[in-house]
């Protein structure tokens, strides 16, 4: 099965080439900003109950900038992305999408054909081809639109003539894709995009989006449960936890500022003494009459030279982890991540 059709390998998101026009609100004029919210607010009515989904939420989203939106599952991932993509009205707040008012159904319509959106639970007629879907939508948008180009990219060339209905979940996300592509667009909506992809799409999705990027400047806003993806390809994450946002920053800055400590491990022999508790170190059997030792430490460089001078040649295997996005959002939200909570 071809996947996307490959550009080049995305590089980790903190490199220099994204890092210029990736600082938001702060210092950017207006103009450069593509999504600016402020003060969003929805609450779902469902029989008696009242479902707060969204508490407030204050937004921007700038020029060739990839955010990623994070949160546990009902955080209101999904209710925000659809609130700035002005298909769903917030009961409070301001939303502009490429400028426009998203409550101004006549300006909306104006800047509908710069954007693209795949819809976490879009659901694809079945009964058309892929190809078919693709040449209706194509018709939407007054831009020279190549439907087999857009086939191409996604890799679904030997599926683009069968029905949807026979398509795998992975083949109509990617369809889902090539829709949300369609029109060449500035600005890209995509809520859980990847969710069913093999790896080998993943990656060329990710170029696709970094294509996207370089061609037009496009800003990305994708809502992914896979932090390490995050954490490769967004400029900028926001972690939402029930109907807020409750961290926001670069990966490597939130690291930084709720990480001070590494962990690092390393095995020496059984015979060899140190002081656990000074170290605050756990130790544990590793077998060839070697054992584990496992501790933090918030002075990695000093520790590392510590251990050097005390043990030399008996000290083998050691690795110092660094943070993850995983492990923060675990700590943020306080829940497990989406598959693993069962
Ligand atoms: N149409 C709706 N009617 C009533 N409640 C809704 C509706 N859509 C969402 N909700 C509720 O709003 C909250 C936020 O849902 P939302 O779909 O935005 O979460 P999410 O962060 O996208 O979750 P997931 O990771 O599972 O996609 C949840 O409690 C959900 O049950
Ligand atoms: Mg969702």
């Amino acid at each position: 099965m071809p996947v996307f059709s490959k550009h080049r390998l995305p590089r980790d998101a903190g490199d220099s080439r994204r890092g210029a026009a990736l600082d938001p609100a702060q210092s950017r004029p207006l103009t450069d900003l593509r999504v600016a919210a402020t003060g969003v607010r929805k609450t779902y009515k469902s029989g008696d109950r009242e479902i707060r989904a969204l508490k407030g939420i204050d937004l921007h989203v700038a020029k060739g900038e990839f955010l990623g939106v994070l949160g546990p599952n009902g955080a209101g991932k999904t209710t925000l992305i659809e609130c700035l993509e002005g298909i769903r009205s917030p009961d409070d707040g301001d939303v502009r999408i490429l400028g426009a008012d998203a409550a101004d159904a006549r300006e909306m319509k104006a800047v509908r054909g710069r954007m693209g959106i795949a819809l976490q639970h879009s659901t694809l007629p079945p009964r058309l081809t892929a190809r078919e879907l693709l040449g209706l939508q194509a018709r939407l948008y007054a831009s020279d639109v190549r439907v087999d180009r857009m086939i191409d990219l996604v890799g679904i060339g030997d599926k683009a003539d069968q029905r949807i209905e026979h398509l795998s979940g992975g083949q109509q996300q990617r369809v889902a894709v090539a829709m949300a592509l369609m029109g060449d667009p500035e600005l890209l909506f995509l809520d859980e995009p990847t969710s069913q992809l093999d790896p080998h799409a993943r990656l060329a999705l990710w170029e696709v989006l970094y294509a996207q990027r370089d061609r037009r400047e496009a800003s990305v806003i994708i809502t992914t449960h896979q932090m390490e993806e995050a954490q490769r390809i967004c400029d900028r994450v926001v972690i939402v936890d029930q109907g807020r946002i409750i961290a926001e920053g670069r990966p490597k800055d939130l690291l930084r500022q709720h990480f001070t400590a590494r962990r690092m491990t390393f095995l020496l022999p059984m015979a060899a003494t140190l002081d656990l508790r000074a170290l605050n170190a756990r130790s544990a059997p590793a077998g060839n009459g070697l054992k584990r030792i496992t501790l933090r430490t918030e002075r990695p460089s000093a520790t590392l030279v510590e251990l050097g001078q005390t043990f030399g040649d008996q000290l083998s295997d050691l690795s110092v982890e660094e943070p993850t996005l995983e492990e923060l959002f675990v700590k943020l939200t306080g829940t497990p991540l989406e598959g693993e909570a069962a």
